[in-house]
C-alpha cells in the first residue's frame, strides 16, 4: 500500500503540532514547512522513533515570495509529492489605532503568503494530477470584525479557495479544495470563555475527519457552523454593537 504523504505549511503552532502528532501516529510522511525550523527540535525528538523517520523538516520565509515559492517545491521533490498540502500559516495581531505596519505584516502573511502557497500548491498538485489542498481558514472571514485586516484576509482565504476549487473542476482533475472554518479559538480568547474551548486533539481529529472525507468547506468544531450561520445572517446593526461595544473600552 502506497504510504500517504502531507506537506504542511506552518506546523509549529500549537494546532500544527498537534496535527503533526496525528498524523505521524497514522504512519503518514510528512514534510514541515515553519519559519524557524530549530525551534522545532524539541517537539521533533520528542516523537516516537518511527515519527521521526517520517518527519521532513524545511524553512519557510513566507514573506519572499521566489524564496517561499522554491522551499515548497524544495519540499514536493524530497517528498515524491504529497497526498495533502495544509495550509496553516497566519497572522493575528489587533491595535484600535489599527497602525498600518500591523495591518501590513497581515495583508503580507495572510494574503500574500497566502495566495503564494496555495497558487505553488495547486501548480504541484495539477502537474501531478491529483491531491488535496486545504487551509486552516477562520469563521473571522464570514464577516468584517475589529482586527480589521485578519478578517478581511480570511475572507480573501475563502474566496481564494473556492476559486481555486472551481478552477479544478474545469480542468477536470481529482484534485480536493477543502476550507476549514476554524472557530474555537477566536470566539474564546475574546470572550475568555471555556465554554467554546474544544481541546486540541479534538480540534485536530476533527480537521483530519473532515479531510480525509474530502469536505469542500468544514466547521471545525462544528458547533461553529451555527455561530457562522448566525453571523452571516445577523443584520449590521446588531453585528457591529456585538462586536464594538467590547472594544470601545479602549
Ligand atoms: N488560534 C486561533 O484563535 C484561530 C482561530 C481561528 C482560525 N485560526 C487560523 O488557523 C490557522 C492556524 O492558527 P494557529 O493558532 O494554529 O497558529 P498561528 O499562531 O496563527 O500560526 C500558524 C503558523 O503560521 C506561522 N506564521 C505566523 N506568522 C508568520 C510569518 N510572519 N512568517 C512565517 N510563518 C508565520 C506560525 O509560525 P510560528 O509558530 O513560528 O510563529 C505557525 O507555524 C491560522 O490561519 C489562523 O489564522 C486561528
Amino acid at each position: 500500500m502506497t504510504q500517504a504523504t502531507a506537506i504542511i505549511v506552518g506546523a509549529s503552532s500549537q494546532l500544527g503540532r498537534e496535527l503533526v502528532t496525528q498524523l505521524t501516529a497514522e504512519g503518514t510522511r510528512l514534510g514541515l514547512l515553519v519559519p524557524d525550523p530549530a525551534a522545532m527540535a524539541e517537539f521533533i525528538a520528542a516523537l516516537d522513533t518511527s515519527a521521526q523517520e517520517n518527519i521532513l523538516l524545511g524553512a519557510l520565509p513566507i514573506t519572499e515570495p521566489d524564496a517561499a515559492a522554491q522551499a515548497i517545491e524544495a519540499m514536493w521533490q524530497q517528498l515524491g509529492g504529497a497526498h495533502l498540502v495544509l495550509v496553516n500559516t497566519g497572522l493575528n495581531s489587533y491595535h484600535p489605532d489599527l497602525p498600518w505596519q500591523i495591518e501590513s505584516d497581515i495583508i503580507k502573511v495572510n494574503v500574500q503568503g497566502f495566495a503564494l502557497i496555495c497558487n505553488t500548491a495547486f501548480r504541484l498538485l495539477r502537474e501531478q494530477g491529483y491531491g488535496q489542498l486545504a487551509a486552516i481558514n477562520s469563521i473571522a472571514g464570514l464577516r468584517g470584525g475589529p482586527a480589521v485586516a485578519y478578517h478581511a484576509s480570511k475572507a480573501f482565504a475563502q474566496n481564494y479557495l473556492e476559486g481555486l476549487s472551481m478552477h479544478a473542476q474545469r480542468l477536470k482533475l481529482p484534485i480536493t479544495i477543502t476550507d476549514l472554518q476554524l472557530g474555537l479559538l477566536d470566539k474564546a480568547a475574546m470572550q475568555q470563555s471555556q465554554l467554546w474551548l474544544a481541546p486540541l486533539h479534538k480540534v485536530a481529529a476533527q480537521i483530519l475527519r473532515a479531510l480525509k472525507k474530502g469536505k469542500r468547506r468544514a466547521y471545525i468544531t462544528r458547533r461553529w457552523a451555527l455561530v457562522a450561520w448566525l453571523t452571516r445572517l445577523l443584520p449590521e446593526y446588531i453585528y457591529n454593537t456585538r462586536h464594538w461595544k467590547k472594544k470601545g473600552k479602549h
